[in-house]
């Protein structure tokens, strides 16, 4: 959608109908903010079912269900509710912002929030090509002060971070192979037979676990940032935990370096280019690719810049973050198989970059603009 006053950039849904989640309207009913109004409710994209418009007392709120175990207990809930509680710590002006969480009915695993309206998701500023500097140091000072809150003596999820599985590296579960794509399972199949790869996530694992490890999102993509009024917020954590801080600089690295190559085979705007750029010879997706490179790595910089302000990371953080932007290349490439047949050669180039950090991750640091400011 265009960017208007009257219509926010979000990508839009049809809601999942209320009638069938009576929970939502209790919620806010509770809160003495009265049911959403049915006029302009919609839904933004997202792995979990959402809410977006007015309630009855006129208040905007966005409103999100996340997953139940069998047991009707919530470990996504859970963790996303103790992030809030190390987050009431910050001043107002703290550098890390986040949508004001109203209230969470924990039986039905139900939060509202409230809405930042007409805002963009950080994907659709990415892809316009207006994630910019300026912006990327905002995301480095949100980060890393993130990553410098206080457990304190909160409950906070300190167990290991689910992805990379290091078991599916070595066999696929049948059970999980079922609900996978042709894709996705050649995608997985092409980090199995990798040897040096799958050793190379060994170690990463390993070198986690020595590492010292700080509250953390673990779930960083471009999509859980938020622009609003020219202000970065950063939204979703059913995946915050204790963990590695290199996750999050080296998921938002990775991010920039797939969309760089993404970039190589997306049409140039020549009417005579082939339309999705698969038949480019090896020095134009060199050129291609080097182009994409020295579009995006400032933005890095930027970001890491904007962090170094706020935090002083551990002497091998960015050692570390190389080798996750490593494997975030993998994550996207498995992501993204899931709605296909065949895995294109996009991706394959993908991971093949995502290779070359991961292997050597200490030869990337200084390109990828991770180096210690002089
Ligand atoms: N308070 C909010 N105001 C406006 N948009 C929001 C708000 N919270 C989330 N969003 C948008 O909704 C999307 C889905 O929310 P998110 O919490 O990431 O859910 P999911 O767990 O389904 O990914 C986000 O990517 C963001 O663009
Ligand atoms: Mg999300």
């Amino acid at each position: 959608m265009t960017t208007t006053k009257e219509q926010p950039a979000l990508l839009r849904y049809q809601p999942t109908g209320l009638d069938a989640a009576p929970e939502v309207n209790a919620l806010l009913e509770s809160l003495g903010l009265g049911g959403f109004a049915a006029d302009g409710l919609t839904a933004f994209g997202g792995r979990n079912d959402n809410w977006a418009g007015s309630t009855r007392s006129g208040d905007q709120v966005f409103v999100k269900t996340v997953a139940r175990e069998p047991d009707g207990t919530s470990p996504e809930l859970d963790r996303a509710l103790s992030f809030e509680t190390l987050a009431a710590q910050l001043p107002a002006a703290a550098p890390l912002r986040v949508p004001e969480h109203l209230g969470t009915d924990r039986a039905a695993a139900v939060s509202a929030y409230r809405l930042l309206p007409g805002a963009r998701s950080g994907s659709e500023v990415a892809l316009d090509g207006d994630f910019d500097d300026e912006l990327c140091a905002a995301a480095g000072r949100a980060v890393a002060t993130l990553h410098s809150l206080d457990p304190g003596g909160a409950e906070v999820d300190a167990g290991e971070a689910p992805l990379p599985p290091l078991r599916w590296l070595e066999a696929f579960p049948w059970s999980a192979a079922q609900d996978r794509s042709m894709a996705q399972i050649a995608a997985w199949k092409l980090v199995q037979d990798d040897a040096e790869a799958v050793a190379a996530l060994a170690r990463l694992r390993e070198r986690e676990r020595a590492a010292p490890h700080t509250p953390a999102h673990c779930d960083l993509r471009f999509d859980q940032f938020i622009v609003h009024e020219g202000m970065l917020y950063l939204c979703d954590w059913e995946e915050f935990r204790i963990a590695d801080p290199a996750r999050d600089v080296g998921a938002f690295v990775g991010e920039w370096l797939f969309q760089a190559t993404y970039s190589v085979f997306a049409p140039t705007g020549d009417k005579d280019a082939p339309a999705l750029g698969f038949d480019l010879s090896h020095e134009e997706i060199v050129e291609r690719g080097s182009a994409g490179l020295r579009r995006h790595l400032p933005r890095v910089a930027a970001f890491w810049r904007g962090y170094l302000e706020c935090r002083t990371p551990d002497p091998e953080l960015a050692e570390r973050a190389v080798a996750f932007a490593g494997w975030h290349m993998y994550d996207r490439l498995i992501a993204t198989a899931q709605a296909h047949a065949v895995l294109n050669p996009v991706a394959r180039a993908a991971a093949g970059i995502g290779r070359t950090l991961l292997l050597n991750p200490a030869g990337a640091v200084a390109t990828l603009r991770l180096g210690s400011p002089r």
